[in-house]
Formats: structure tokens, C-alpha cells, sequence
């Protein structure tokens, strides 16, 4: 079952892909092509989403200090960042109606926590069974390019690093490939987007798959 039954009829729609592959632009492109067609539309991210949760973010992201932060004790983190958005924000819009638009979500604890770190997939599965029930994305729109390219582009902000983009290139091959993998073993709910595009042609596809999408799910 997905979030898209009788007592929560919104929809949920993830948006992941590596650092440096445009999510935020994108997502904001689909934030507002939904909302043009009249929808409630709540857009959110993970780790995060509330104020507790964008808490536990700080903690995860925070490259300071000498001490390094356990792969378990990440893991863990990132579920209980998780539960509370879950169910605090997510539960609540979809049980509503509303067309949640979450920038990561499932899938990334799945390439970076489970194919980067090299944590079972047994045990991210126990954790998502016990934090999300039922609840999955209802579409998922990968965006996908070469780790090399990406990590230019990030480089290029000159921005201070956080821990995640301040990992070796391996980590950013082995998580595009969790990416991929989990893309290919569920055709039907990702989309995978060429990112390496220009943004015009990028867009004109994710726009082609919500129209689809939007259709199928009978709310045109
Ligand atoms: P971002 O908001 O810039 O994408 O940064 C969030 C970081 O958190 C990103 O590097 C990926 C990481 N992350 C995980 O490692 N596991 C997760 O489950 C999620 C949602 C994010």
C-alpha cells in the first residue's frame, strides 16, 4: 500500500540524487508547477522538515569537532529526524489531501547510510518498517549525474563543507550506485532524470513525468 488511501489521500513525492545535482532549483520547479494546478502543496526536506528535526539535522551535518560521529549513531539520528517529520508534518498533510514534496527522504538512508557506509540493508529495513509503516513514496525523481561533474559544482560554491560533502570521491560513486540500484529494482515509482542536462530540458522531463503521474493518480 502507499500514503494514497482512503485515510490519507495526499500524495508523497521524494526528490534525491548526490550532492551538486540541482535538487534544490528543481525542486522548487516542482513545487510550483503543482501549485499552478490549484494544489495544496507542502514542501519539506530530511534530514528536517520541523523545527526538532531540523535539530537533529545540525548534528548530522555539522562538521565540526574532533570526535566522529559513529555510522550507527548516524544511521539512528537520521530515523529519529525521520519520525519526528514523519509525524508531525507528513502524516498530517497527506491525511488532508495535500501533495507532499520532500528534497531526500527513504531512498538516501538507503545509498548513503546503507551503500556509503556499508551498513546492512536488514537493518535499515527494520528501521523503516518500524519508523514509516506503510507509508512510501508514491514518486520519486532521481536526479542523476556523473559524482566527478557534481563535485565541481559543489566545490565551485566555495562554501564551507558539511560532513557529507566533505567525504572522499569513492563515498559519492558508491552512493550514486545505491541510487541507481534502488532506481532499478523499482521502475515504477523513481524516475530517473539526466542532471547533467541543461536545466530547461531537466525541467521539460520532470514536468512530462508529473503530468503522467498526475493523470494516473486522477488529480489533473
Ligand atoms: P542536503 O540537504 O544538502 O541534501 O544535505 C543533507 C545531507 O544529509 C546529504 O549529504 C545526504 C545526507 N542524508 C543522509 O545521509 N541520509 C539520509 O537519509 C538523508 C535524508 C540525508
Amino acid at each position: 500500500m502507499t500514503s494514497a488511501d482512503k485515510t490519507r489521500p495526499g500524495r508523497l513525492i521524494t526528490l534525491e540524487g548526490g550532492e551538486g545535482v540541482g535538487k534544490s532549483t528543481n525542486i522548487a520547479f516542482v513545487v510550483e508547477w503543482l501549485q499552478q494546478r490549484g494544489h495544496e502543496v507542502v514542501s519539506t526536506r530530511e534530514p528536517g522538515g520541523t523545527p526538532r528535526a531540523e535539530q537533529m539535522r545540525e548534528l548530522l551535518l555539522d562538521p565540526q569537532g574532533s570526535e566522529p560521529l559513529d555510522a550507527d549513531a548516524e544511521l539512528l539520528l537520521v530515523f529519529a529526524a525521520r519520525a519526528q517529520h514523519v509525524a508531525q508534518k507528513i502524516m498530517p498533510a497527506l491525511q488532508r489531501g495535500a501533495l507532499v514534496v520532500c528534497d531526500r527522504f527513504i531512498d538516501a538512508t538507503y545509498a548513503y547510510q546503507g551503500v556509503g557506509r556499508g551498513i546492512e540493508t536488514s537493518r535499515i529495513a527494520a528501521l523503516e518498517q518500524w519508523v514509516l509503516g506503510d507509508l512510501r513514496p508514491d514518486l520519486t525523481l532521481l536526479l542523476d549525474m556523473s559524482e566527478q561533474v557534481a563535485r565541481q559544482r559543489v566545490l565551485s560554491r566555495g562554501a564551507v563543507l558539511d560532513r557529507f560533502e566533505d567525504q572522499e570521491g569513492d563515498f559519492f560513486r558508491a552512493v550514486r550506485e545505491g541510487y541507481l540500484t534502488r532506481a532499478h529494482s523499482e521502475p515504477q515509482r523513481f524516475a530517473v532524470l539526466d542532471a547533467a542536462l541543461p536545466l530547461e530540458d531537466v525541467q521539460q522531463h520532470i514536468a512530462e513525468v508529473l503530468e503522467q503521474r498526475m493523470q494516473q493518480w486522477g488529480l489533473e
